[in-house]
This record gives C-alpha cells, sequence and structure tokens, in this order.
C-alpha cells in the first residue's frame, strides 16, 4: 500500500511538471507577436506618417506655429530632416539632441525602429 502511494505521488508530480513546462511553452508562444516588431516594409505614406500624424503634426503641420518652424507634415518638407538624421535622433532621444515628442511620453520601441529603418531604407517616398 505504502509503495503503491509512492508511486502514485511520484506520477502527480510527474504530470504537474509536464503541465508546468507545456504551460510555459504556451505562454511564450503567446507573447511572442507583442515583442517582435516588423520593419521589413515600412512606408512613408502608412507607418510614417501614421506615427507622426499621432504624435507630431499637432505641432509640426503647417502653419507651423509651435515646432520652431519646423513642418514636417509633407514629404518634401520631411525629407530633410530625415536625410540629416535629425528626425532619427529627436525621437531616438540621443543625447544632445532636443527631445521630441516635446511634453510626451518617448515614442515606442518599434515606432523608432520604423522610422530609422525608413530612413536607412533612403527615406523613400512610397
Ligand atoms: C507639443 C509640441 C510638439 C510636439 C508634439 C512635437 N514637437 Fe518637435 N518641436 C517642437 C518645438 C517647439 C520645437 C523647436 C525647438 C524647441 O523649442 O525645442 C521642435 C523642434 C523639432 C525638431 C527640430 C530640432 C532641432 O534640433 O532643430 C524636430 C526634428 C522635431 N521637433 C521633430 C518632432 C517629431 C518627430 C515629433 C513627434 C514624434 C515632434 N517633434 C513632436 C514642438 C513639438
Amino acid at each position: 500500500m505504502r509503495r503503491f502511494t509512492m508511486i502514485a505521488l511520484a506520477i502527480i508530480t510527474v504530470c504537474i511538471w509536464a503541465g508546468c513546462t507545456y504551460k510555459k511553452e504556451v505562454t511564450d508562444m503567446a507573447t511572442l507577436p507583442i515583442v517582435t516588431c516588423d520593419t521589413t516594409n515600412v512606408r512613408y505614406s502608412v507607418e510614417i506618417v501614421g506615427i507622426l500624424s499621432a504624435n507630431c503634426y499637432s505641432c509640426h503641420a503647417a502653419p507651423a506655429s509651435f515646432g520652431g518652424g519646423n513642418i514636417l507634415s509633407t514629404y518634401n518638407n520631411l525629407k530633410p530632416y530625415a536625410n540629416s538624421n535629425l528626425l532619427y535622433h529627436v525621437v531616438n532621444q540621443t543625447p544632445g539632441y532636443d527631445p521630441m515628442p516635446k511634453g510626451a511620453a518617448k515614442l515606442v520601441s518599434c515606432d523608432i525602429a520604423k522610422i530609422r529603418t525608413w530612413i536607412r531604407n533612403g527615406a523613400p517616398n512610397n
């Protein structure tokens, strides 16, 4: 009887352990899409305009009365800021640069990565 109890306990222990291991795998899988940042197809007209209109146009769309005269609301206006990397450094909040968006939380890292990728791709008007 005692041996039976020991075996039963051993089986239960293995089941619980296996159950936990399995559960952990499922949890890891479930969190995967959240930590992934897809920068494979960053377009000016979709991702970049989306990020800037949500975070920057309130001060930087023409007529720029707030944004120190820095108009970022069309491709031709934005391009020089991309070419000089100023756009990247302000959102990355690189030391020595004016941190943007002014008076608001730093952009999420995925948005910053998209801006960086777009600039590295030559800041195309796509
Ligand atoms: C609340 C208003 C406001 C918001 C929102 C804002 N900015 Fe600015 N931005 C300013 C002002 C004002 C300046 C002029 C410099 C200063 O006063 O800091 C400026 C300057 C800049 C400059 C020029 C910096 C330089 O060194 O010449 C860039 C580039 C810039 N902003 C990009 C952005 C981007 C990109 C966003 C969105 C992620 C953003 N800003 C959001 C107000 C804003």
